[in-house]
Formats: C-alpha cells, structure tokens, sequence
C-alpha cells in the first residue's frame, strides 16, 4: 500500500510540475484528488486492509492528499506569476516616446458663412431666430400662399411623414411663426436645415441649409430692403460689389426679385467663374404679400415687410471657390482643413 501511495504522489508530482496552465492543472486535480480521482479510490478500498492497520494507512493516504494539495498550490501561483509578468511586459510603457498630439478640428464652411451672415445681420439690428426642421404644412406652404395643388408644391417635393407633417423645404417656414408669435415689429434672420428629394450632385443634396431673413414694420418699403441686401453683399463679398435686382416669382412676395451679385472674381467683367456674365445670383426676396401678412394676423394695411432666402451653401462654395456641394458634406479632413 505504501509503495502504490508512493507511486501515485510521484506521478501527480510530476505531471504538476510539467503543467503550464491553470486547467491543465485542474484536470490534474479531478484525476487524483476527485471524486473518481485515483486517491479517492484508495480510501474507497480501505475496507480489505486489515483493521488493525487501517489508521497508519489512513494517515499515509491524508499525508498523500496534502501533498499534493500544496503542490498543486505551488504550481498554481507559479502559472499566474507567470501570467502576470507576460502581462506587464505586453504593458510596457515607453515614457520617452513623444506624446501623440491631439487633433483639433475647426468650423465647416458652412459654419463660417454663417457666423459670417449672422455678425452681418446682428450688426444692423436683426434677432436670429430657429424653427423646427419637421414642419406642418401650414408652415412650410399654406401660410406662405401655396395651397393644396400650387404647382410650387411640384418644385419643392420633399418628405412626408403623413399627408400633413413633412420635413421643411425652406426656411421661409420660420416666417410664419415670428409672425404668428404676434411681437411687432419684426427683424430676424433664421438660419436652418431644409429637405428636397433631390438627387445628390455637384449643386443639389437632399438635405441643405438656407438662411431666411424677415422685416416687418410700418412704412418698409421695396428700397429698405435693396438698401439691406445690398449692404449685406458688400460685407459679405467686398466694399466693391454691386447688386442687381432681376424680376422673379415666388408665392409668398409680391413683387419679388432675385438679387445678382458683381462676380467678386473678376470684378464685374466676366470670366470662367461667373460663366462670362459678370454676375452671380445669391438669393431671392420680395416684399411680403399681402395675404400672407392676413393669414398670419397682420394688418396689411397698416404694416408692410419684406423678405430674403439665402442658400448657405451657396455662399459658401462661391466664398471659398469650392466648385463641389459634396465636398461639404463628406467630412474629409484634408478638405476641410484649408478654410
Ligand atoms: N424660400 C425660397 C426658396 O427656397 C427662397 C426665398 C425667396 C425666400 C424669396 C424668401 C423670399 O423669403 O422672399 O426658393
């Protein structure tokens, strides 16, 4: 019995010591010291020794166990002490390596024009104001005199969440609630995302931004609002530029224009930029129609207005002479960086 107990320690020694992970070594326990284990079956056979040697078996068989156990122990604490040092190793941190340097981003374009338009407009007295991109139909084209059926409704498809909620397709939306809120007299600009299902190219995104600009007060007339825009193209594109108003149509103005600007490239005198014209449009505006002031609880007869939609973008790309929508919109950093 003794030899065989012997035997049984040496052989668990052994493997324990040839063990490099923790479930080898658990394996290694379950096989001798488990139920089924070889040590158990030992004391399992207790009953054929003879009684009177059954302590002094007995005490080899626990000595045995013990052993074991502490080599288990050992071996244990060996595996993970080597597991952690691998760890720490992988770990290493190289305190003389230079720091990795931050990136800092920078305004897009289309942020820059903006803060641009908005010193422009603060300057003279304007609020900057914000409505929702998800819009009632009142808003976006009944109020602004396209009923149900105006071809407008053609031009300015967009996307309906049901027949009455849609997502905006002008900022011009913004209108009809500064002039629903009651407060005169008005004078605001309200910067905004609008929606088209427009195919994406180098001039249309279905999703772009425009910025709307609403005077209403006694006595406004057609000449404070080329006085406004004009001075507005000079500070955006240069003391030199002139304006031009082109007769145009839009439901909610009456009469209503589009403004031209000198070509800031060549001045005026034509070239690949301003397609030879010497001009470039940058907005449409009018004078608020009269039904529109009525429809939203103002006296026409007592208050006129007018008003002005600019495409962000478009400042923007003839700004900084991107010929591209899309660039704005891909977030590539090396295009971005240059503004
Ligand atoms: N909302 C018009 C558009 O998207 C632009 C516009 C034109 C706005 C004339 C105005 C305006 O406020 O008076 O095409």
């Amino acid at each position: 019995m003794k030899e065989k107990l012997q035997k049984i320690r040496e052989e668990a020694l052994a493997q324990l010591e040839s063990s490099d992970t923790l479930d080898r070594l658990n394996e290694i326990r379950v096989a001798y010291l488990g139920k089924k284990g070889k040590l158990t079956a030992v004391l399992k056979g207790m009953k054929e020794v003879a009684p009177e040697e059954r302590p002094r078996v007995g005490q080899m068989v626990n000595e045995t166990r013990a052993a074991i156990e502490t080599y288990l122990d050992s071996a244990r604490k060996k595996i993970a002490d080597k597991m952690r040092e691998e760890q720490l190793k992988k770990e290493v941190i190289d305190v003389t390596l230079p720091a990795q340097k931050n990136h800092f981003g920078h305004r897009h374009p289309n942020t820059i024009a903006l803060e641009e338009m908005e010193r422009i407009f603060i300057g003279m007295g304007y609020e900057v104001m914000e409505g929702p991109e998800i819009e009632y139909d009142k808003y976006n084209f009944e109020y602004l005199n396209i009923p149900a059926n105006h071809p407008a409704k053609d031009e300015q498809d967009t996307f309906y969440i049901n027949n009455d909620i849609l997502l905006r397709t002008q900022t011009s939306s913004v209108q009809v609630h500064a002039m629903e809120q009651g407060k005169l007299p008005i004078r605001m600009i309200a910067p905004g995302r609008v929606f088209r299902s427009d195919e994406v190219d180098a001039t249309h995104s279905p999703s772009f931004h425009q910025v709307e600009g609403l005077v209403v007060d006694r006595n406004i007339t057609f000449a404070d609002l080329k006085g406004t825009l004009a001075e507005f193209a000079r500070e955006m594109f240069g003391e030199q530029t002139k304006t031009k108003f082109r007769p145009h149509h839009f439901p909610f103005t009456e009469p209503s224009a589009e403004m031209d600007v000198t070509c800031f490239k060549c001045g005026g005198k034509g070239c690949r930029f301003c397609k030879g014209s010497g001009w470039i449009e940058i907005l449409g505006c009018g004078m608020v129609h009269p039904h529109v002031l009525e429809l939203c609880g103002i006296d026409p007869e007592v208050y006129t207005g007018f008003a002005f939609g600019v495409g962000l973008e478009r400042i923007a790309l003839l700004k900084y002479e991107i010929d591209d929508m899309r660039l704005l919109y891909e977030n590539d950093e090396r295009f971005l960086k240059q503004f």
